[in-house]
């Protein structure tokens, strides 16, 4: 065995002897599931470590990116979701914990822009309070996979301004704009007015927006609306739709489209409604 060989051999088991000493010091509490977590979790950073044979200026770069990452996240600009998400590990997660039950309505990922206690509004009522762009009336019904309608099931809306941003993004607009929450009536049916949401960058003033450049990659994300469809009994749903033919939806920056969720919107010929557009969706819910 050649000196250098023999050194490599000497540092893999030292390292080996090391994991074993870290793992031992940490996953011996009477919690299984944080036992298996950490000692999972440390396997795996280094045994990463060990593959690529990482270099003390590498371990600093990435230090210093989830440094930022960290103090990127001021009030409601999340980060580290949007880091996850950038990464596809969002996705992996919700597919993970959101096995989809015949027939119900598919899941997506939240995303970093959800705020809570958006306001109720009333049936075939507006989320959009400030904003110019092509309106669109969204209706359908809630409905278990037995195709029995939902009476009283709710519908948390959210989705960017025409100017690309969300509400909690953008001080500018009102603060509950593109947002809003409406219980489905007896016969299982909703319908709320809006602006017909088109794609957004995700922001790229962070660290998150370099690691997108740095890989070739854009920002984009294709038009969709986001909602969580609740009701007593039922499994809710955290989902978003996709309009069919966006030309990101291919390539989102968050690897969040489905193909079950795109959706088509109509073009709306009824005069009786003041709207451009008519999207007809029907959200369903397994027990
Ligand atoms: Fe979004």
């Amino acid at each position: 065995m050649t000196q250098l060989n023999e050194n490599v051999t000497l540092t893999q088991a030292a390292n080996v002897q090391l994991l074993d000493q870290v793992i031992a010091a940490y996953a011996r509490t009477d919690n299984e599931r944080w036992n298996t977590l950490i000692e999972s979790l440390l396997r795996h950073l280094h045994g990463f470590a060990n593959e690529v044979e990482l270099r003390p200026e590498e371990w600093w770069t990435a230090i210093d990116f989830l440094t930022r990452t960290g103090q990127a996240c001021i009030g409601p600009r999340q980060e580290f979701i949007l880091l996850s998400d950038a990464l596809g590990l969002s996705s992996a997660i919700d597919n993970l914990n959101n096995v989809t039950m015949a027939g119900a309505t598919e899941s997506a990922v939240t995303g970093p822009f959800y705020a809570p206690h958006s306001p109720y509004i009333e049936h075939g009522g507006s989320i959009a309070l400030a904003g110019e762009g092509e309106t669109a009336l969204i209706r359908g019904r809630v409905l278990d996979t037995e195709g029995t309608p939902i009476a009283g099931a709710e519908l948390d809306i959210w989705h960017t301004s025409p100017n690309q941003l969300y509400a909690v993004q953008d001080h500018s607009q009102p603060e509950m704009n593109f947002r809003g929450k409406l219980r489905t009536r007896e016969d299982g049916s909703y319908a709320f007015q809006t602006i017909k949401p088109i794609a957004y960058p995700v922001p790229v003033d962070g660290p998150v927006g370099q690691l997108l450049n740095k890989a070739g990659r854009h920002p984009m994300r294709p038009a969709h609306i986001h909602f969580i469809v609740s009701a007593e009994g039922y499994r809710s749903v955290t989902t978003q739709l996709f309009t069919r033919g966006d030309e990101f939806n291919d390539s989102d920056a968050v690897f969040g489209v489905k193909g079950s969720l795109l959706i088509d919107y109509q073009r709306n010929t009824d005069r009786s409604l003041a709207v451009d557009w008519l999207l007809d969706h029907d959200f369903v819910l397994a027990r």
